[in-house]
């Protein structure tokens, strides 16, 4: 199950990537907006990530204007490591070494053909772990006020 959200200026690209996951037959439960009017990213990204970290969606997809402003906001929600891509390599890598559990995208930077394949190859890899693990600790480290030098 994935959790999708959006704020007034992801919404077009939202509803493009619902329709990919509705032909790929992968649930999505969709925490809004709901249309264009003005909305701010910061609630769509918590109430997104609240359903990752309870466990209640694997994974997010979140999208905003530019991909930033949302993946700030999921990436201050403890247990999110978000990440904002605009092209198949970064939404590769940061499944395999990053085990990013939430995707920003920004409507106003890609098209939506790119945006497609970015959520494709994201849902698709998984988590190197090894090494990878040791740095995703470390992150967690720091949030949680441990000096690692
Ligand atoms: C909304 O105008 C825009 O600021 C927002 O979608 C996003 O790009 C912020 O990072």
């Amino acid at each position: 199950m994935i959790a999708i959200g959006s704020d007034h200026a992801g919404f077009p690209l939202k509803e493009e990537i619902k329709k990919y996951l509705d032909e790929n037959k992968i649930g999505y439960n969709d925490v809004g907006c709901y249309n264009t009017d003005s909305f701010d990213y910061a609630i769509s990204a918590q109430k997104a990530c609240d359903l990752v970290v309870s466990g209640e969606c694997d994974k997010a997809i979140l999208c905003c204007g530019t991909g930033i402003g949302i993946s700030m906001a999921a990436n201050k929600v403890d247990g999110i490591r978000a990440a904002a891509c605009s092209e198949y390599f970064s939404a590769k890598y940061t499944r395999l070494h990053n085990d990013a559990n939430c995707l920003c995208m920004g409507a106003r930077v890609i098209g939506v053909g790119e945006a497609l394949e970015i959520v494709d190859v994201f849902l698709n890899t998984g988590f190197e772990g090894g090494r990878h693990q040791r740095r995703i600790d470390q992150i967690m480290d720091i949030q949680n006020g441990k000096k690692l030098y």
